[in-house]
């Protein structure tokens, strides 16, 4: 069937506008309404005996897989590789006997990815998949297909196809945790319940977007632009700097906020602005004080953080953008809402073609 755009001027805009209902569609998949608790399809291995776990994913699906390390060394105890397809398996890794690999993929079809998958597979690996498409290739060679449902993503530029992949991540990371003994009942209610205010979160951030588009018009004319994060927010801050880029052709990194200081501080000058990834976690301190370093040496930085964060630097900042207080865990999935709004609107006030930006194709099927 043709799908259209609706009301919305691009698909990647309302692809945005869906995340609301396209994460609340992907943990009703997961979440058994009546005990509240995660549970995914039937695994032919016991996921809670793994020894180490690698992920291996492309473009934003690999960000996605970035998340889902610090999540599940974090909460779960599995030490976690992760890495880009491309490099993983020229690389020729060591992988552990009866060791278990997760691609991520929206399309299911990216040449690198299934490519790696085909590696692990005959290096003896259990294959577990994330993919958006569920009769794609990735799909039908894997051992275990966990789906996002995020529906048809038209766009170029992934963006539902993201947060909802951090969803089942999300869920795999709590499963994880509670099969291996780590993650206790309570510290898992928790996650749930957070799990599930996401969408009414999510839907809460997109009211912030006439604020992002203002900002966005100080921001096209840039040459270079700056993302900062820590901890959960450092993969979302690569994010944000990935969607400027494919869409508005500034130039644009993401970076560990503390590891500014060791080289991106020398690009700081007025015409640089430097968007901080804050949320009000036992990072924040630390972050804070980088962004303080990076606007006393005249960055325009925009500061994301909820009003706790922001009452105690929101002065510092050029402008600033107030998202709920969430719990530490589902941030990373709240906080990448702002920035694809950022990058969208960056990209339409440029006049770029956004859902079909030039060099870039949907789904690479070439190495
Ligand atoms: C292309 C797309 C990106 C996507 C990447 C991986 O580069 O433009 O949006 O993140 O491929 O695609 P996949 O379908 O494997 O997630």
């Amino acid at each position: 069937a043709m799908m259209g755009k609706g009301n919305y001027a691009h698909f990647m805009q309302k692809e945005i506008f869906e995340q609301p209902a396209v994460i609340g569609d992907t943990l009703h998949s997961f979440i058994n309404p009546a005990t509240q608790a995660i549970k995914l399809p039937d695994m032919p291995f016991n996921i809670g005996e793994a020894t180490r776990l690698t992920i291996v994913a492309c473009g934003t699906s690999f960000y996605a897989g970035l998340v889902a390390k610090h999540w599940i060394e974090r909460y779960a105890g599995l030490g976690v590789d992760v890495d880009v397809a491309s490099e993983f398996r020229y690389r020729c890794p060591p992988l552990p006997k009866g060791g278990i690999a997760l691609f991520i993929s929206q399309s299911g079809e990216t040449l690198d990815t299934l490519a790696a998958l085909r590696y692990a597979k005959s290096k003896g690996q259990k294959i577990l998949s994330i993919v958006n498409v569920a009769e794609s290739t990735i799909a039908r060679e894997s051992d275990v297909v966990l789906q996002t449902f995020a529906g048809p993503e038209i766009g170029v530029a992934s963006t539902k196809a993201f947060t909802t992949q951090l969803t089942v991540l999300a869920c795999l990371a709590v499963t994880i945790g509670r099969e291996n003994g780590t993650l206790s009942k309570e510290a898992e209610a928790a996650i749930v319940h957070a799990l599930t205010e996401l969408p009414k979160q999510a839907a809460e951030v997109l009211h912030h977007d006439e604020e992002i588009r203002q900002l966005a018009l100080n921001i096209a004319d840039a040459r270079d632009v700056l993302y900062l994060g820590r901890g959960l927010g450092y993969p979302i801050a690569m994010e944000g700097a990935l969607k400027l880029k494919e869409i508005s052709y500034i130039h644009a990194e993401g970076y560990a906020a503390g590891e500014m200081k060791h080289g991106p501080i020398a690009l700081i000058d007025q015409s640089v602005p430097i968007i901080v990834i804050a949320p009000s976690d036992e990072l924040f301190e630390k972050t804070a004080s980088n962004m303080q370093e990076a606007a006393a040496r005249g960055g325009r930085v925009i500061f994301l953080s909820d009003a706790q964060g922001l009452a105690t630097v929101g002065d510092i900042a050029s402008a600033t953008v107030e998202l709920p207080k969430v719990a530490d865990f589902v941030a990373p999935i709240l906080y990448t809402i702002p920035v694809q709004m950022l990058a969208y609107h960056v990209a339409v006030h440029k006049g770029t073609d956004v859902d079909q930006p030039r060099n870039l194709a949907k789904s690479v099927t070439v190495e």
